[in-house]
């Protein structure tokens, strides 16, 4: 991080001829638990990781945002009076979704620049849409000084990625990325927004996110279709229980005794959403009991479900999760975000994770040729303050 936090210091005095107010991190996340469950008002488990967008900004009196990527080497700018989507700068839309958005809310802001420089790995699934979001959104909250709740602030990125960059995502990133804590997962409530923490004691069990490197895209994907199945499964189901607005009102026994009244893809679609609700309620006591290998156990199955039944994994995903199961001390292998590629994250018993990250690399590319990139994470704390200059 120091060298980030350099590197935004000169980018900025560079641009803007002077030093930033203050430097604040957005970071990345992976899911431990809870695959395709958000938008289902179900129940999720991340934890935010130690891969992050830094942010670093002042404030200006012409109404104008700059905002400056390090990743792409880009300044651009707009007027807070006239956002439009850039079809040139695609990474801005998250920044311009966030301030459009903050102001719908009422907030009323003053110009700034901003410098952002970032480690989280486009595309693989580690959410640097929602460190961006919240990088951003939290920076400007800290330079016009507004008091917003985290879970609100999770919801204007929420509506930016929606409405303003135009992918359909649920709560999840957002809000992990705006609350997260560090050496804890976050069980989060998606219906009602509550949420807390589990302790997340990374002494003994490392969590490693294994990128397979293969690239994938939310936008147009397979995403949208499998909510839209989820909707129709939930509309089914409030025929016999009028109560049933979400597959998160489903029962396991609801379901069995449906399951032959449902088309076949939805009834699989269901199948998965309800079961994995139950396994992410399971897993939140088994964590808090620091029993990881039943965790383990859980994460395990909540992969197969995706693959099986949820139909988002890819042979690549495939391959990393067999080699990361089968090295020793390796208590679970799963993917991570939406599937389809990107990353899948494993729980390692601390002493044998050089081990795993040797094994894992060779064994990975003779299945797919592919160099895969290994991190070894902690749980770390959501959008927050790194200095004040
Ligand atoms: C992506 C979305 C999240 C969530 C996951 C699947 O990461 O951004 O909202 O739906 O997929 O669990």
């Amino acid at each position: 991080m120091p060298d980030r936090i350099a590197r935004i210091k000169a980018d900025y005095s560079e641009l803007f001829s002077s030093s930033p107010e203050v430097i604040v991190k957005g970071p990345g996340r992976v899911d431990l638990m809870g695959s395709h469950t958000d938008y289902n008002d179900g129940f999720v488990l991340p934890v935010a990781v130690n891969v992050d967008v830094l942010a670093g900004g002042g404030l200006r009196d012409d109404g104008k945002i700059a905002v400056y990527s390090g990743n792409f080497e880009k300044l651009v700018e707009f007027d807070l009076n006239a956002i439009e989507f850039d079809n040139v700068n695609t990474w801005s839309n998250y920044v311009r979704g966030v301030v459009h958005f903050l102001q719908e809310d009422g907030v009323a802001l003053r110009g700034a620049n901003m410098a952002l420089y970032g480690n989280v790995p486009i595309g693989s699934g580690l959410s640097s849409s929602a460190a961006i979001e919240m990088a951003c959104g939290y920076l400007l909250q800290e330079l016009n000084g507004f008091e917003m709740s985290g879970p609100r602030l999770a919801l204007i990125g929420q509506q930016a990625e929606n409405k303003f960059v135009g992918v359909n995502t649920g709560i999840m990133d957002q809000f992990i990325s705006r609350l997260g804590k560090k050496d804890a997962a976050l069980f989060l409530d998606c219906r009602t927004l509550e949420y807390e923490y589990v302790p997340l004691d990374t002494s003994q069990v490392k969590i490693v996110v294994c990128d397979t490197m293969k690239r994938r895209g939310l936008v147009g994907s397979e995403y949208d279709q499998r909510r839209s199945q989820c909707e129709e499964g939930a509309r089914l189901f409030a025929q016999w229980y009028p109560e049933v607005k979400a597959l998160r009102d489903v029962s396991i026994e609801m379901y069995e005794e449906h399951k032959s009244r449902l088309p076949k893809v939805v009834a699989k679609r269901v199948a998965h959403v309800v079961g994995e609700n139950h396994r992410v309620l399971r897993s939140r006591e088994v964590l808090g009991s620091g029993d990881f290998e039943e965790f383990g156990r859980l994460m395990n199955a909540s992969h197969d479900s995706a693959r099986d039944l949820y139909e988002v994994s890819c042979p690549e995903l495939e391959a990393m999760v067999e080699v990361t199961r089968a090295a020793s001390g390796s208590l679970a292998g799963r993917m991570a975000g939406a599937g389809f590629g990107g990353c899948t994250v494993s729980l390692v018993k601390d002493e044998y994770v050089e081990q795993f990250l040797q094994v894992v690399a060779v064994e990975y590319k003779k299945k797919t040729t592919l160099v895969p990139s290994l991190y070894v994470c902690t749980a770390e704390d959501g959008a927050s303050v790194i200095e004040r200059l």
